[in-house]
């Protein structure tokens, strides 16, 4: 799929030795001028982006749950302020994280919902510069609540449709399993969705807690998805316990086409050459809360980058994270990173390198991209390093 050079196993495990030593006193990868100036943030407004790591669940805005729990008479998260300071209150950790994740997401029970959800989502992303994304969804989130899957997932389809031909930005979507349930669950979602698998291009996972569940346990799971024809992808939040055990199963028993975050990989050098080996690509989303002084795991991307591995930004829950949307986290990362254009024009790229659609198809994105890029003075060859 992707054209990588291949570098032996002693060559990376001495550069990630070294990379390891002076990353966090270097800057940049190559001569240009770092440039954080307003020039630098129209360069990433306007640069045409893919967005591979994004749960629908977490795009729902203030606005938007408001405006659902109105009609649906919900009586909680009635006001933008309580949800606005619920999400300033959560606990810290993932855990924390899905408390308030589950709460809002929670309020979204008719086909109108998810049409809605899905419908504004895709307007952000065309704000966004946007051109392709890939969108997560959970339907047992919902469908554990009572609701079809035909219902919630009738919706989806119908917001993507629409919002496609309007706004021109190409959507796919990847059903997610909750890794805390059951397998039996995680199959009888595969059941529901038998009819409509050639609408979902992929099978991911998600929601946690991870130690205790992981990828392993769904292998079967996965073995069937994988004959009924989906790409598969393994998710594995950063800082949790085992994480590069799991990321190995991921690789190992599962062979994922995919990995979601996955930074952990670089406390493992013998993890890195084999992610390198396979042309394997990450989907890192240095998120960032209103507490956090930048992006979270700036020095591990910058590592894995370093060492030719292909790591991307995604914006993961960008109405849960002070992040946002794609074009903000690309310029707060760029500020912590002080990354040049061609450096920034290179994580974007291995979003372009990571979608799974045929060549022609990504080389036609990557043509648009190259064209930006150098149209704003970036050298290509500084882009691609290898
Ligand atoms: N659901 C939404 N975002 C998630 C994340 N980062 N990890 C696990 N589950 C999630
Ligand atoms: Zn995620």
């Amino acid at each position: 799929m992707r054209s990588t050079v291949r570098y032996s196993k002693s060559f990376l495990l001495t550069a990630i030795a070294a990379i390891s030593l002076t990353v966090s006193a270097c800057s940049a990868k190559n001569d240009e001028t770092v440039d954080t100036t307003d020039d630098m943030r129209a360069f990433l407004a306007g640069m045409p982006k893919a967005e591979l790591h994004l749960h629908l669940e977490g795009t729902l805005s203030a606005e938007t749950i408001v405006e659902i729990t109105n009609r649906n008479g919900i009586d909680y998260f009635t006001t933008i302020a309580e949800v606005e300071q619920a999400l300033a209150n959560r606990p810290p950790g993932l855990m924390g994280f899905l408390e308030h994740h589950f709460k809002s997401q929670n309020v979204m029970q008719t086909r109108q919902d998810f049409y809605d959800a899905t419908y504004s989502l895709i307007e952000k992303l065309h704000e966004n510069n946007v051109v392709y994304a890939d969108v997560f969804f959970d339907p047992q989130a919902h469908t554990s609540r009572g609701i079809a899957f035909n219902d919630m997932f009738g919706g989806i389809d119908a917001g993507r449709r629409d919002a496609e031909a309007k706004f021109g930005v190409t959507v796919n979507l990847i059903m997610c399993i909750n890794r805390e349930r059951s397998v039996e669950s995680a199959f009888e979602m595969l059941d529901q969705a038998y009819s409509v698998r050639e609408k979902i291009i992929g099978l991911g996972m998600d929601s946690g807690p991870e130690y205790g569940n992981p990828p392993v346990k769904y292998e079967d799971v996965y073995a069937r998805a994988r004959e009924e024809g989906y790409f598969l992808t393994g998710h594995h939040d950063v800082d949790v316990r085992d994480s590069v055990k799991h990321i190995w199963q991921s690789l190992e028993i599962i062979d994922i086409d995919r990995i979601d975050h996955g930074l952990n990989a670089i406390d493992d050098p013998e993890l890195v050459v084999e992610l390198a080996r396979r042309s394997m690509c990450l989907t890192g989303s240095p998120v960032k809360r209103s507490t956090d002084p930048a992006p979270q795991d700036v020095d591990r991307i910058r590592k894995l980058d370093s060492a030719g591995i292909c790591v991307s930004l995604n914006s993961d829950d960008p109405e849960e994270f002070e992040t946002g949307y794609l074009t903000n986290m690309l310029i707060l990362f760029q500020e912590a990173s002080d990354y040049t254009k061609a450096d920034m024009t290179r994580l974007v790229l291995n979003a372009f390198n990571a979608i799974w659609l045929p060549d022609s198809e990504k080389d036609a994105y990557i043509a648009e991209l190259k064209k930006y890029a150098v149209a704003n003075g970036v050298e290509w060859n500084n882009v691609t390093l290898n």
